[in-house]
């Protein structure tokens, strides 16, 4: 299992060191391996508490540029510098908020490959493509589009996301995500065999009170979490139904 929390544009420098020493201090003996996301701008902060301890730590998103006038961006040699050991990539919200394509998120893949870096690439459909029965199509073409074919230095994980269900409270059911993730394993086994035993996460409105049917689904690998991996109980209680199922 491998749990992921991703902060987004949450919180005060204070904040992100707090909550990252509530979760150095609670994470319990025999965790499954437990990631968090903070915004850039806390990365370092965050990596002064969590360096000695069990948990790693990513970016939100990267640049595929190696370096140069990229005004606002983050190259993956930056991230690893500061002690970034994976990024996410592909989250909706940079596809909706900047418009980022497949073959954008792909070069992003790329780039966190070439610099060792753990790839969380998220795929997922929209609510009118998943209520047109569009959503395995759409998800199987983000992923030939947005996974190179070969493999180098860096590990690759899948973040099972439907849209409708981040932030929102709905959560998909277990028949659905169990279907979307045999789906997945399935394409990547026929397509990308060299990860198709990655981890698979899901992620949407992830919460410790409905964790243990997320991870019941089959071929759940864990979970990408926004919202309830704001609060270090809400996290671990997460961490916990993990190290139940
Ligand atoms: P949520 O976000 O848990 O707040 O729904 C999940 C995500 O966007 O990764």
């Amino acid at each position: 299992m491998f749990i992921a929390g991703n902060w987004k544009m949450n919180g005060t420098v204070a904040q992100a060191r707090d909550l990252a020493q509530a979760l150095v201090n609670g994470l319990p003996d025999g965790a499954p391996a437990t990631a968090i996301f903070p915004p850039a701008i806390h990365l370092a902060a965050v990596h002064d508490i969590i360096k000695d301890s069990p948990i790693f730590m990513g970016g939100q998103d990267c640049s595929s540029a190696e370096n140069g006038a990229h005004t606002g961006d983050l190259s993956v040699a930056m991230l690893a510098d500061i002690g970034a050991r994976g990024v996410i990539v592909g989250h909706s919200e940079r596809r909706t908020d900047h418009g980022e394509s497949n073959e954008a998120i792909l070069g992003k893949v790329k780039a966190a490959q070439s610099a060792g870096l753990g790839a969380v690439l998220c795929v997922g459909e929209t609510l009118d493509e998943r209520q047109s029965g569009r959503a395995e199509t759409v998800v199987q073409s983000q992923l030939a589009a947005c996974l190179p074919t070969t493999f180098d230095s860096g590990s690759v994980v899948i973040a099972y996301e439907p849209v409708w269900a981040i932030g929102t409270g709905m959560v998909a059911t277990v028949q659905d995500i169990s279907a979307m993730h045999s789906m997945i394993r399935q394409w990547l086994q026929a397509h990308r065999p060299e990860i198709a035993d990655t981890f698979i996460l899901y992620g949407g409105s992830v919460k410790a009170a409905n964790a243990a049917d997320v991870f019941g689904a089959d071929e759940v690998g864990g979970a990408l979490v926004g919202g309830a991996s704001l609060k270090s109980d809400d996290f671990l209680g997460i961490i916990a139904a993990a190290m139940k199922a």
